[in-house]
């Protein structure tokens, strides 16, 4: 394969032809690429647009949950995700709880945080007092980029400087915290930041103070553990009276709390819990147009916030009452970035009911607690494999082109059965050889 300069300056035929050539790519994979753009020039030009070196495009299949009843509102929640049954749970959890209450969530803050690292070779002291008298000169050098975010009910919230000599040598950060108003606000503040970055350099050039001053990077943090959102859902003990055939509805609850705590204790555990949380907030996440690194990284750290890892949902139970709890931080929004720019993104919000970012992160929380609510119903009961098996033995049978008469005779022949893809291309062989009579 060859080193190519200037790849980027191709257009997308000529870097098809390129990858063709290089690659010996298959007919059958040029077909595919070429067959996934879309047919809707102005369509393909803004998914183009989206990210560079654009050849194709790599669909998901956008899913609706409905019948989520949030603090007394129903709303039907868009999905995107690859895996089957993830819409199929969130769905079952959120009929089951409109019949018993349904979720209630509130947002406990929604502080976004940025930070400038820098080194100063000078006197400690000197430069936190020359910060303290700065401090307002410094917010003030910003006013034209946060005049607007304050119109919207945004800001900078506060600004301190921070000595971190525990990281480097004589090192420091300002710590800056954020309201977005209905942003995620990342270009917000990335610009806020690199702008009092420059302000600072300036206000200590002209200080007099001796010392060097090196500014190392201007940037937000996607930690924001005062981003955060509670959900919860609430019910007496008996209603999960048919929850299970071999269980009583106390047995149910009880297996289903110590599934929750065992993910409290155990990282092997709680990894996997935590994923079946983010399965359901990844796909609203991103079927408005958000950032999911972003969100599951925050996530991440805060389930470790204690030193441990942790599961982010707890199961409190008492006599006659069940409360399953997610907590978990969310740095969302409903305005700019893609958002703003990809046409689904909009649609989904439209479906939601154009909810604020504050609302956005109570429906993300409670697709969360509704995918681990099915997720710890399925392990202490049935087991996961049963749900998956028939959405698997779906898609096998696609990949396949079963007719719908073999799909049919195939859902019943492997019901109660683990399902492979060997096992049922063999199945389907041998009832094709039946059909031409060999
Ligand atoms: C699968 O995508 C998610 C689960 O593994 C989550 C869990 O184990 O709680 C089912």
């Amino acid at each position: 394969m060859e080193i190519i300069n200037g790849f980027s300056k191709l257009n997308r035929d000529e870097k098809l032809a390129w990858i063709e050539k290089q690659l010996q790519l298959s007919r059958q994979t040029m077909d595919q690429l070429h067959a996934h753009l879309h047919p809707r020039t102005d369509l393909q030009e803004i998914y183009g647009d989206l990210s560079e070196n654009n050849i194709s495009n790599f669909f998901l299949p956008l899913g609706l949950a409905p019948n989520f009843l949030i603090n007394g509102s129903l709303r039907i929640l868009p999905m995107v995700i690859e895996e089957s049954s993830v819409v199929a749970a969130a769905s079952a959890a959120a009929k089951f709880w409109a019949m018993h209450g349904g979720f209630r969530t509130r947002v406990l803050g929604t502080s976004k945080v940025g930070q400038v690292h820098f080194t100063w070779s000078g006197d400690s002291e000197k430069l936190h007092r020359f910060f303290r008298d700065k401090q307002d000169e410094l917010i003030q050098s910003v006013a034209s980029l946060t005049r607007n975010m304050e119109q919207r009910g945004g800001g900078i919230e506060s600004i301190s400087l921070q000595s971190s000599g525990n990281l480097l040598p004589a090192h420091y950060h300002l710590f800056v915290n954020f309201q977005t108003a209905d942003a995620m606000g990342a270009n917000f503040i990335n610009s806020v930041l690199e702008n009092l970055a420059d302000k600072l350099k300036t206000l200590l050039k002209n200080s007099g103070l001796t010392g060097e001053l090196d500014i190392l990077m201007a940037i937000l943090s996607n930690y924001t553990p005062e981003c955060l959102v509670q959900c919860y859902v609430e019910g007496a003990i008996d209603i999960f009276e048919d929850m299970s055939e071999e269980l009583t509805a106390a047995q149910f609850a009880q297996r289903f709390q110590k599934a929750g705590n065992i993910a409290l204790h155990d990282p092997y555990r709680a990894v996997t819990h935590n994923k079946g949380i983010f399965n359901g907030m990844d796909a609203v996440v991103l079927a408005t147009g958000n950032d999911f690194r972003a969100v599951e990284a925050c996530g991440h750290a805060y389930a470790a916030r204690h030193g441990l890892y942790t599961g982010l949902s707890r199961v409190d139970l008492s006599q006659d009452t069940f409360r399953f709890t997610l907590e978990v931080p969310l740095a969302v929004g409903t305005v700019g970035g893609l958002i703003g720019s990809h046409p689904l993104a909009a649609a989904s919000l439209e479906i939601l009911g154009n909810p604020t970012a504050s609302e956005l992160m109570q429906i993300i929380a409670a697709a969360g607690l509704a995918n681990n609510f099915s997720a710890l119903r399925s392990l202490v009961t049935t087991g996961i494999q049963k749900g998956h098996m028939k959405m698997h033995l779906g898609n096998i049978l696609r990949q396949l082109h079963a007719s719908s008469h073999e799909q049919g005779l195939a859902v019943q022949h492997f019901s109660g059965k683990t399902v492979s893809f060997s096992e049922v291309a063999s199945y389907l062989d041998s009832l094709r050889d039946q059909t031409q009579g060999k």
